[in-house]
């Protein structure tokens, strides 16, 4: 039988060619200098590992309720009302559930606001996936041009807001460029969204991962925790915002699938009633190895992160245009003008040289910047901006 002519327009319309390209020339190298990386480089913190193992040793390895496992559910109940003053327990107009990784409470997200003719405003540059879970859902993204600061201003996202509009996606700190909005810029985009009575989403994946001397806002629970600037945290914010994070990125378990969403109730409802019939429940080990994720201090690793991203602005800065992340793990570089070459162009060149990055067009419609990811070893990442910095002189 011909299967691929099976295959309907959704699945036609979803292309990982971009990124697929580069680890299949990867492959051929024995050891690269692998600057490519999406996920952090340092061990699971123990009480996390133990916890999925007691799980599964204790044979709790069923289906969970679809909204999650119940102390797990209070964690979050607790932290959200920390970091943001949310009382989900105390209100029934909020509610939150745990997802299958961030993607899956994207992806339910999407599936639940977004059906034919509708659109999404994303950041451009976006993570990877945003523009296909549109596609998927039937529906268009349309991309707000945050070039040359990465900046996703209410300013910039105005003009782009329709009758069809049903969110504005913000991601903060961005992939893949790092970017951390400002307390100032949340509040203009609540305020712009509430206006024009469109859902809000944030992105928070890498909230956990934002530097000092960036840090520009502190949980409402003691008003003096950092804590990476949210939308969510504005005043009356959980009427309007769907917030969104994972543990997979902050704790080293991207493989485990676990995150939570949390937001308007009909929309929490319609994500968990999508749940239900997709994903079922998250992982069951995941869910009880997460329990401890709260009471883990991961600063020691985000500090470290944050002398990586000063030795890679520090060096590609005096070559080409750097905006500094203040949070995640990745850098969006331009190709230097003078080099007349478009981003796939340079990341061929670095290929040839064994150094993996990842070139712009994955994340944008433009082809003039590459992501480098600095969760690699320093001396690897030396290696790779000694390649970068002789490549973009010549
Ligand atoms: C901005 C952003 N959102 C969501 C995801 C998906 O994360 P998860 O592995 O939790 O599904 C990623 C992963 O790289 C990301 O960078």
């Amino acid at each position: 039988m011909n299967t691929e002519r099976l295959i309907c327009d959704r699945a036609l319309a979803v292309d990982a060619s971009g990124i697929r390209r580069i680890f299949n020339l990867a492959a051929k190298l024995d050891d690269p200098i692998n600057l490519s990386i999406g996920q952090p480089d340092f061990a699971v913190p123990a009480s996390i590992k133990q916890g999925a193992i007691d799980a599964i040793n204790q044979d709790k390895n069923g289906y969970t309720l679809t909204r999650g496992i119940a102390p797990l559910l209070d964690k979050i109940n607790t932290h959200l009302k920390f970091d943001l003053g949310w009382d989900v327990q105390g209100n029934d107009a909020i509610d939150a559930f745990v997802t299958s990784g961030t993607s899956g409470g994207l992806t339910l997200a999407f599936l639940a606001l977004m059906g034919p003719g509708d659109e999404a405003i994303i950041p451009d540059p976006y993570f990877a996936m945003y523009p296909y879970m549109a596609t998927i859902a039937g529906g268009t993204a349309v991309r707000c041009d945050t070039y040359p600061d990465f900046r996703m201003t209410a300013e910039r996202i105005e003009p782009l807001i329709t009758d069809r509009t049903k969110f504005v996606l913000y991601n903060s700190p961005g992939n893949p460029s790092g970017v951390v909005g400002t307390v100032e810029e949340c509040k203009d985009l609540l305020e712009l969204c509430r206006s024009k009575g469109v859902l809000l989403i944030s992105d928070e994946i890498y909230d956990e991962f934002t530097f000092k001397g960036g840090m520009t806002d502190f949980a409402k629970g003691d008003g003096k925790t950092p804590r990476c600037p949210s939308p969510a945290r504005l005043a009356g914010a959980e009427d309007d915002v769907l917030l969104i994070r994972g543990f997979g990125k902050t704790y080293g378990i991207t493989g485990w699938r676990a995150g939570y969403a949390a937001g308007p109730e009909p929309v929490i409802n319609a994500m968990t009633r999508l749940h239900q019939y997709t994903y079922v429940c998250t992982p069951s080990m995941a869910q009880w190895g997460a329990l401890s994720a709260f009471d883990v201090d991961m600063s020691e690793h985000v500090d470290d992160f944050q002398g990586r991203r000063d030795m890679v602005v520090d060096r590609l800065s005096k070559h080409t245009e750097v905006s500094v992340p203040e949070g995640a793990f990745y850098v969006f570089v331009k190709v230097p003008e003078h080099l007349g070459q478009t981003s796939n162009q340079f990341v061929d060149r670095c290929l040839e040289r064994e150094l993996m990055v990842i070139p712009g067009d994955v994340f944008s419609d433009r082809d003039t910047h590459f992501r480098v990811s600095y969760s690699a070893p320093r001396a690897k990442i030396e290696q790779g901006l000694d390649i970068l910095c002789e490549l973009m002189q010549s």
